[in-house]
């Protein structure tokens, strides 16, 4: 067990979010962590630390008291069990949107009236669920027809998701997404469920991610109360989905995803539009990566430098293509073990495949970084677990940090995982 006391390093929560004492603490918190990893692990891994998701949870409930609000974790956000229980262990419910998902959150022990079933084409796997009690959001007409029955057999709670006409900007195009129904389409759902005897109690609606302003959930509010009325529904909880921006990160611009979201302003936008929905009894909440980002780390070792003119290639055993694809639109903050004093010089810090898509990030590092040195790429807590590749590679350790003590909870995958699991 790793002897870490991070204990001592939690003034955490006195320290406002995005000031330089809170960069300077995360700085010395992961690499706190990490250094005494490097010698007992060999990278690249995946390090996740529980401490700094505790503190999300703890800033989440403090924003939103006294709203009724309930939080759903985004499976596909962070499908690591040791969290999942953690997060079971507090009463709280999970969200899932795959045959998988629901599998993992049964095997993990969430109550089937604890997971909320969401996601396209549910219709081709849903039905084999013998689960009573679950909460399912309908995405289309072809899963109420097909559902309905299921639905009221084993007494689901039932959801309509609503196609928003306002988006995140990351996720806006210039055509409508595939998510959700259209109004007359959910007048239909709507319709074809209270001729079945069956009354849909949650509506929903899903932004995108890193939602750039709370604004764009009060005009997604409002606009589905309109809805509501129009359809004379009146839903007893309101799901607004996930998409609260990550604090520390910045678009490939520079500028940091989170600039303009204030979590006091969605509290104000939710406690507002209350009056909007006279059945409300819930807001529900999906949210995944402003929760769990700051809680991961992936820590990849110096393999080759290459000066190239006025640029120079760090190339490491971890990388985009393998860990984290998310740093193709995002950049993170990366640290660096053992501390070198140098001159900054631009670097582009790649992973070992033969990519030239393998670009973990593009920094500004000490001139005298080498072969052998650390590299620690923060907040890459969501999306990274779901997303990784065996690229000419196997699948990188996972480690856990509950507070205390490190463990291991998932090995390298070997060779013969790696290339034995094809059939002859
Ligand atoms: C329906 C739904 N809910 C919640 C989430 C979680 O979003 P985030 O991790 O950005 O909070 C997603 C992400 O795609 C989603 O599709």
């Amino acid at each position: 067990m790793n002897q870490v006391d991070p204990s001592r390093s939690t003034a955490r929560r006195r320290i406002p979010a995005g000031s330089s004492a809170e960069s300077k603490w995360r700085r010395h918190f992961w690499l706190r962590l990490v250094v005494p990893l490097t010698k007992r692990f060999a990278t690249p891994f995946h390090l996740f630390s529980l401490l700094p998701f505790q503190a999300r949870c703890e800033a989440a409930d403090r924003a939103l008291t006294g709203l009724p609000v309930r939080h759903w974790w985004s499976a596909k956000t962070l499908p690591l069990p040791t969290l999942w229980q953690w997060w079971r262990d507090q009463g709280r419910p999970i969200e899932v949107v795959s045959e998988f998902e629901l599998q993992a959150a049964l095997a993990a022990g969430f109550p089937p009236d604890s997971i909320l079933v969401n996601g396209p084409a549910k219709h081709h796997w849903l039905d084999s669920f013998p689960h009573s009690g679950l909460n399912v959001n309908f995405d289309s007409l072809h899963e109420v027809a097909a559902l309905v029955r299921r639905a009221r057999q084993q007494r689901w709670r039932v959801g309509l998701r609503l196609t928003p006409t306002v988006m995140a900007r990351s996720n806006a195009r210039d055509r409508p997404g595939q998510f959700g129904m259209t109004v007359p389409e959910l007048k239909t759902a709507l319709q074809r469920l209270r001729r079945a005897g069956l009354e849909p109690e949650i509506l929903h609606f899903h932004l995108g991610t890193q939602i750039e302003s709370a604004n764009l959930y009060a005009a997604a509010l409002t606009g589905a109360a309109a809805v509501c009325r129009q359809l004379q529904w009146f839903p007893r909880f309101v799901d607004c989905g996930g998409g609260w921006p990550t604090d520390h990160v910045k678009d490939l611009t520079g500028r940091h995803v989170a600039h303009r979201f204030s979590l006091t302003e969605f509290a104000r936008i939710l406690q507002r539009a209350r009056a909007e929905f006279p059945a409300l009894k819930e807001y529900w909440l999906e949210n995944g990566r402003w929760f769990c980002a700051p809680a991961g780390a992936l820590v990849v070792r110096v393999l080759d430098v290459k000066p190239r003119g006025r640029i120079r290639y760090v190339i490491c055993d971890g990388g985009r293509t393998l860990h984290a694809m998310i740093s193709a639109w995002e950049t993170h903050t990366v640290l660096s073990h053992p501390a070198r004093r140098g001159r900054a010089v631009s670097t582009v810090i790649t992973g070992p495949t033969c990519m030239t898509f393998d670009v973990l990030a593009e920094s500004p590092l000490p001139e005298n970084i080498r072969p052998g040195d650390f590299l620690v790429w923060l907040d890459a807590g969501a999306y990274n677990l779901s997303w990784e590749t065996r690229f000419s590679h196997g699948f990188a350790p996972v480690l856990w940090h509950d507070g205390r003590t490190v463990r291991e909870i998932r090995p390298a995958e070997t060779f013969d995982a790696w290339w034995g699991r094809w059939r002859a």
